[in-house]
């Protein structure tokens, strides 16, 4: 058995990125989580006081007593006596990676690695060198001005500039570097038809692509402006397999392992910009689909793991598809979360239009895992009657059957009936109606999650739908803004109420914090006839909403509307507040009827057009027609 010799780094790295240290020692060793650590009694000698640590990042244990030091396949040496062979052999088992049949050839392939990484470094010098040249003038501009990189991240990265003309090739071939080499890094592509073989990449500005400890491998390359390919990617050869990388780990890893946090961004620009504005700990998958390799590999790093998506149709379609493909193998401890950027954005443009403060923010709020599929099974199936309720709890456990995992797979279920109990519990805070949202204000294609049930707050918003018109940061403030001017307005005239309590019961606010404060006053209101506005006001303080309240009523809201002051009469109050909402509505009813048109022109079908022309004829205009409840 196992009468090989040599394997190639690739293949034990791929073993590594998917066992941790932890779970080979600790089958022999009980273990304890210390920090980013592991520490347990060192089987290799015969201590009382546990001096064998072990890290899952770097990769590796290391005895302190004894000084014994080694990765997975060292400790199955040492501890059970096998050959390096066949502890590779034991683990690639367990790895379920397939053994290599290790030959001859094998062994001179791993020798032919080298030089193909040799040429590849070589290539990525003869880049960076033409950046800095006259012909490289106009990438380096359009890196600079046009990107906003600094010389710093042009250098961390290594960016460079592929020329045109057959610079590449001519300059390696002059420096002894053999043909072979360079088409099989495809730095250099064949000639058809008996035509000489030619750079590939031309008048590109470059990225290197570097395996785990920054050693170029392959490249993309971006046009200058507009072109087809937008990029060009090196294709697979024996250096580099694009499911098994993340672009710019070897540089992340340092940040990344520090704060056992990692970002993953959809392209190279968008690491790039990440770094620059101080999010050192981005990756990138390479133009495709997270693999399970590349899973693994996020995971030695950090438990939860951020992917960042863009808000569009497009994004949330990755983003669902990176969640299904996490979901077989999700561990306890081990997950995902989502950064939904709303508008069409992509990290680079927000680090570089609203910085680094907004994308932090972000960050913040990305979402977990298990909301994401939550609010896709919502957003898939109905749930408005018994026997679709029925149908949904399977859909809903169905999805928690893909988990492999017993334990996680159990939880998802909990999860689930938890949520689903919680959804359709009667509304406690709208007495004598089930379902406040009944009818339903955002119309028949509108949202299926929410208004249906009256509950929407049952649901964060994962995917936040910004209102028509408000794509931008300001415009989705304008939302927020009316939000609080509603529930203000309402606070300062209890006497109102009563007129508008259904309306605000059915609007789920855009801001966390304000809806549960939201939610929170809808029930006191609902539960006491009388409610002076003190008493009120203290009882949503004793539930923790003191700051919430002062922040909310000493607001600069009055500015924006009058009618909320509690000075307003409350017939001001109340058109104040009617007006206001009205344009919470059109906005929402824009922002769907602008969805549906997209609906149509990607799909013209019955339904699509049917579910159009259902929200046009919703379009009733608003009366009062003025920019905003800016007055007062
Ligand atoms: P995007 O089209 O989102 O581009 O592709 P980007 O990263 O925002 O780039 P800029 O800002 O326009 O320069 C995301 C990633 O998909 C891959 C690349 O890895 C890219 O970074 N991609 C995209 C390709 O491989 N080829 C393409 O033609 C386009
Ligand atoms: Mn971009």
């Amino acid at each position: 058995m196992a009468a090989m010799a040599t394997f190639t780094p690739q293949f034990l790295d791929e073993i590594r990125a998917r066992i941790p240290v932890s779970s080979v020692v600790g089958k022999r060793v009980k273990l304890i989580r210390r920090g980013r650590e592991y520490i347990g009694l060192s089987p290799f000698s015969n201590e009382k006081s546990p001096s064998f640590t072990v890290s899952d990042e770097k990769g590796f244990y290391h005895c302190f007593s004894t000084q014994e030091h080694g990765d997975i396949f060292t400790f199955l040496m040492k501890t059970q006596n096998l050959s390096f062979p066949e502890a590779v052999e034991r683990l690639a088992e367990e790895a379920g990676v397939e053994m290599p049949r290790q030959s001859r050839e094998d062994v001179q392939e791993a020798a032919r690695v080298t030089l193909l990484q040799q040429a590849a470094e070589a290539g990525c010098g003869i880049f960076e060198e033409a950046l800095r040249g006259s012909e490289g003038r106009r990438a380096l501009a359009y890196l600079k001005e046009s990107r906003g990189l600094t010389e710093e991240t042009l250098k961390r990265f290594r960016l460079g500039y592929a020329p045109n003309g057959n610079v590449v090739k001519s300059k390696l071939l002059a420096r002894g570097v053999k043909e072979d080499l360079l088409l099989e890094t495809r730095l250099v592509s064949p000639g058809k038809d008996g035509r000489e073989s030619f750079d590939f990449f031309r008048d590109r500005v470059m990225f290197p692509i570097t395996d785990a400890r920054g050693r170029p491998v392959a490249f993309g390359g971006r046009v200058m402006g507009d072109g087809e390919p937008k990029y060009l990617n090196s294709p697979d050869t024996p250096l580099f397999h694009k499911g098994q990388m993340l672009y710019g780990l070897s540089l992340a890893r340092e940040k990344a392992s520090a704060e056992r946090e990692i970002i993953v961004a959809e392209g190279y620009m968008d690491v790039i910009a990440l770094a620059q504005a101080g999010f050192t700990n981005a990756v990138a998958p390479l133009g495709t689909a997270l693999t399970e390799t590349q899973l693994a590999l996020l995971w030695r790093f950090a438990p939860e793991p951020i992917l960042c998506f863009d808000g569009d149709r497009a994004g949330r379609a990755a983003a669902l598809r990176a969640a299904d493909r996490a979901l077989p193998v999700l561990k306890p401890g081990y997950s995902l979360r989502f950064a939904i950027m709303a508008g069409g954005k992509d990290p680079d443009e927000i680090c570089r239009r609203q910085g680094p403060a907004a994308m932090a923010e972000i960050l913040a709020g990305a979402v977990p895992l298990s909301e994401v599929v939550w609010s896709q099974l919502l957003a898939e199936h109905p749930a408005d009657t018994p026997e679709r309720r029925a149908g949904f709890e399977n859909h809903a456990m169905a999805k928690a059957g893909q988990i492999a995992d017993e334990t996680v797979r159990n939880q998802y279920r909990q999860m689930f009936k938890n949520k689903l109990y919680e959804l359709f519990r009667p509304a406690p805070f709208v007495p004598g109606r089930g379902g406040a949202g009944k009818g339903g204000f955002r119309g028949k294609g509108g949202v299926r999650t929410g208004a249906r049930t009256g509950r929407a707050s049952a649901f964060p918003q994962v995917f936040p739908r910004p209102a028509a018109g408000t794509e931008d940061m300001r415009g989705m403030s304008a939302r927020v803004l009316r939000e609080r001017i509603l529930l203000a307005t309402a606070l300062n005239h209890p006497e109102i109420v009563e007129r508008v309590e259904e309306r605000l019961g059915a609007l789920a606010f855009s801001d966390a914090r304000l809806d549960s404060l939201r939610q929170s006053a809808l029930l006191h209101l609902a539960q006491t006839q009388e409610l002076d506005f003190a008493t009120l006001r203290g009882q949503l303080a004793s539930q923790g909403f003191a700051q919430e309240l002062a922040n909310l009523l000493d607001s600069d809201i009055y500015v924006h509307a009058g009618f909320a002051k509690p000075q307003a009469s409350a017939a001001q109050a109340l058109a104040g507040w009617d007006h206001t909402y009205a344009l919470i509505q059109r906005a929402d009813l824009e922002a769907d009827l602008k969805r549906a048109e997209q609906d149509v022109a990607e799909n013209p079908s019955e339904q699509t057009i049917a579910a159009y022309n259902a929200l046009y004829e919703q379009t009733v205009p608003v009366e009062d027609d003025e920019q905003d409840a800016g007055r007062g």
